[in-house]
């Protein structure tokens, strides 16, 4: 497929942050449809060829497991352990959590030196718009929460990770859109509100 620079444009300006997909059960997000958003995640752009980033790209089981966490922390955060509503919290939870078609977690290598470790991090971020245009484009949504599963101790042991290592820096919800996205967010300052153009 060739595009022109309009078009260009447009995939890049009509990309939305996403939060209600088709469900999975009729329109599954397959492997193949996630190996292509990978494939165009890699070729960002990366200082001194690091590529420091990571993907976990969860089956099932594993989206149960992380669905525990995602709840526990939600529960805990909202509501007095052992309650009622701690209940009912984690119940509805681990339903939200079920219903996301794909998820993918994204992690960036970290590096000993602090300036290696921001470039890297701002590669990793280049790497997920990548994912997201090129989902985009197929009619695919992606939210990329930081989330506080990223955060939790759990999650890493899951993934048999050290944070020595790797950090969590994004859970990427994915799926085939359903209706508009979040239009609010449908506006950005013009360029000349946020450019000087020096003599
Ligand atoms: C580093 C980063 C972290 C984000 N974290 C979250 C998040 O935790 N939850 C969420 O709903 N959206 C998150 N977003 C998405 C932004 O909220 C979204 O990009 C913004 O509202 C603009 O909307 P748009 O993506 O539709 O243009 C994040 C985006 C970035 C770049």
């Amino acid at each position: 497929m060739s595009m022109d620079t309009e078009e260009l444009q447009n995939l890049i300006a009509s990309r939305r942050t996403c939060y209600l997909f088709n469900p999975k059960e009729t329109m599954p997000l397959l492997d193949d449809a996630v190996y292509r958003c990978l494939n165009a995640a890699i070729w960002a752009p990366n200082h001194k060829l690091t590529q420091p980033w990571r993907f976990w790209v969860l089956g099932a089981q594993s989206q149960s497991e992380l669905a525990e966490v995602y709840a526990q922390l939600r529960a805990d955060k909202r509501a007095q352990p052992q309650s009622e509503a701690h209940q009912s919290i984690y119940q509805a939870a681990i339903e939200k959590f079920h219903k996301f078609p794909r998820i993918v977690l994204v992690g960036q290598v970290l590096d000993e030196d602090e300036v290696r470790r921001k470039e890297d991090y701002a590669a990793c971020a280049c790497a997920i718009q990548n994912l997201q245009l090129i989902a985009w484009q197929q009619g695919i949504g992606v939210q990329w929460s930081t989330g506080p599963i990223l955060q939790s101790d759990v999650t890493y042991r899951m993934l048999g990770e050290s944070r020595d290592n790797v950090e969590l820096i994004g859970a990427l919800y994915m799926g085939y859109l359903k209706g508009d996205c979040n239009t609010q967010n449908a506006k950005r300052k013009p360029v000349e509100e946020v450019s000087r153009w020096l003599p």
